[in-house]
């Protein structure tokens, strides 16, 4: 199944390390990350899930609830955190998809034939509280995702989310923001009492507005 932005996510209930998961149930109110790797025990996913596994606080402080998916079974899982643990310095928390029968796989079209018959690419979904889709990626297996990187996107897509702004190329936290073109120059005036700098008509930045 193609799962386009602005899609609600596909539920599913699924066998985790975590125990049963009800997906919609476990993301609530909360922003969520579904993200795939191609197989246990192999070098570049031990590195992602560590490397989540380091940002549970930032992800904690988005309100963003993460859950990891791959083919293999949930005894190897189990035995494998424990090597994630060991080599990249942390401790995994957060719940990692056994599916066996490739059931989330086939929802969210994790499996690309072409790259590989069995396991699944490098998929990364971000869900909004509203459980549409807000952000979707698909690396090959040999490249790592860059997780600061779905970190910033986070905040962009929370700043829309809440205030009616876009963020330009590069754009990190504390740089000015754009705003978006449904917004008059008169209503943004109003909106953005920290000022609007207009460069053309349609190219109007304001301080990020979360800011003090
Ligand atoms: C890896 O995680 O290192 C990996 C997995 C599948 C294919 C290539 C690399």
């Amino acid at each position: 199944m193609t799962i386009r932005l602005g899609d609600i996510a596909p539920n599913f209930t699924a066998k985790t390390t975590e125990g049963e998961i009800d997906f919609h149930q476990y993301l609530g109110d909360s922003w969520g990350i579904l993200f795939s790797h191609p197989a246990d025990y192999t070098p570049v996913c031990t590195t992602e899930l560590g490397k989540t596994a380091q940002l549970k606080d930032e992800f904690a402080k988005r309100n963003v609830k993460v859950l990891a998916v791959s083919v293999d079974p949930l005894d190897k899982h189990e035995g494998w955190v424990k090597d994630i643990n060991e080599t990249q310095h942390t401790t995994v928390t957060f719940p990692i998809i056994a599916d066996v029968d490739r059931n989330v796989a086939t929802l969210y079209d994790m499996i690309h034939p072409n790259a590989s018959e069995t396991f699944t690419v490098r998929s990364l979904f971000v869900i909004g509280p509203d459980k549409k889709v807000k952000l979707s990626i698909t690396y090959p297996a040999s490249t790592g995702r860059n997780f600061v990187e779905v970190l910033r996107v986070i905040d962009s897509l929370q700043l829309t989310a809440k205030y009616s702004v876009a963020t330009p190329a590069d754009w990190k936290h504390g740089e000015d923001v754009i705003v978006v073109p449904a917004v008059s120059t008169a209503d943004a005036e109003k909106k953005f009492p920290k000022g609007l700098k207009i460069v053309k008509p349609y190219l109007r930045y304001t301080p990020q507005p979360d800011l003090q």
